[in-house]
């Protein structure tokens, strides 16, 4: 008979569990969940390697274990620090981690621009629920804010330099899952970015991946990119036959009416991929006939979508043509012209009715 595993007992925020040994405290957390779990920016459960970046984790370890009952001298990254047999920690029991998360995220704003009415993130952006969370009403920064070079790193990736956290998802992404890895950090400390050396573009099968993966709005998709504010989008379960054996061809359609806005990986409660997902289903597959529709997704993770409960819904009839006498409603307003944000390839005016995002270059 195989022999049990004996499982450690750890006690977070006065709440007991047990879990496997080499566990992390940031992991047997999750095991309780709710608001005990620790913020984490960097760690991704997918990727290997990752975490340790970013010290938005960080607990008080009160008790290092049963054998060595003391506590440890300084405040530890929950998502590198394995748990040891009858080991205790504070995590919103402890004003000291409270005031060091406050500490963090200033750090994390710093240099950070103040995108998020433009930035499509927002509504999704782990950064705006950390600093609604734990941030301060104002900013102690007086110096300029840092600004680079734009680059361009291809025609499905955009990349903000400005709202990158410096997490290192994106590059154990490219490691991990591409052929081989296109791109890195240069630089370090300040003058620390993401770039891609020779400004080559990402363009492998999975390199879409990233988008997923960042926890800000550094990595946006072109193909949606100022398209939609992502809670007006109704999310839905989707599959389809994906002839590339490593994609689970399993995706979160993002859709309004009948259209479809962008194809995403599904995510976890925690921001994370359930499976990933190749390009050519991220970026090629944007209408519905290319999908078997499975029905509404639930998004777990606190969040403006969450507030959308769309089972049961039923298309109102349109009736302005009714109410026009017959007439075709006219886009009156180009807005698109005067803030030169997405170029219509067609002159608006002349079309029946709203405007789609096929009218737009991509
Ligand atoms: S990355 Fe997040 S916090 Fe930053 S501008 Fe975008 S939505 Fe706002
Ligand atoms: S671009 Fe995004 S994923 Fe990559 S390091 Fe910056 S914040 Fe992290
Ligand atoms: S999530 Fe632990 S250091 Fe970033």
């Amino acid at each position: 008979m195989a022999e049990e595993k004996k499982l450690f007992k750890v006690k977070i925020d006065n709440i007991s569990v047990e879990v496997e040994p080499g566990t992390t405290i940031l992991n047997a957390a999750r095991q309780i969940g709710g608001d005990i779990v620790p913020p984490a920016m960097c760690y991704y459960s997918k990727l290997k390697g990752s975490g340790g970046k970013c010290r938005t984790c960080l607990v008080k370890v009160s008790k290092g274990s049963d054998a060595d009952p003391r506590p440890m001298p300084k405040l530890v990254a929950s998502c590198r620090t394995t748990v040891m047999d009858g080991m205790e920690v504070a995590n919103i029991t402890s004003p000291e981690v409270l005031e060091a998360r406050k500490g963090v995220v200033e750090f994390l704003l710093l240099n950070h621009p103040l995108d998020c009415p433009v930035c499509d993130q927002a509504g999704e952006c782990h950064l705006q629920d950390l600093s609604y969370e734990h941030g301060a009403d104002s900013t102690r920064y007086e110096f300029k804010r840092r600004t680079f070079d734009r680059v361009d790193i291809g025609d499905k990736i955009q990349l903000h330099m400005t709202r990158c956290i410096l997490c290192y998802r994106c590059v154990f992404t490219a490691d991990q899952l591409t052929e081989k890895r296109e791109h890195g950090v240069l630089g370090r400390g300040e003058a620390a970015e993401i770039g891609t050396y020779i400004q080559q573009s990402l363009d492998n099968n999975f390199i879409g991946n990233v988008i997923d993966v960042c926890p800000v709005g550094a990595l946006t998709d072109k193909t949606f990119r100022f398209k939609n504010r992502v809670w007006f989008l109704k999310p839905v379960d989707a599959h389809r036959e994906c002839s590339d054996p490593k994609c689970c061809g399993k995706v979160a359609l993002w859709m309004r009416g009948d259209e479809v806005f962008r194809v995403t990986a599904r995510k976890d409660k925690y921001g994370e991929v359930e499976e990933w997902i190749c390009d050519t289903c991220r970026f090629d597959k944007k209408e519905v006939k290319d999908w078997v529709i499975e029905g509404p997704r639930k998004i777990e993770r606190q969040s403006v979508i969450s507030q959308g409960h769309y089972v049961g819904v039923h298309k109102p009839k349109d009736a302005l043509v009714e109410v026009l006498d017959g007439r075709q409603p006219k886009l009156l307003l180009d807005i698109h012209n005067i803030s030169e944000v997405n170029k219509p390839n067609i002159d608006l005016s002349q079309i029946n009715g709203p405007a789609h995002s096929d009218d737009f270059n991509k």
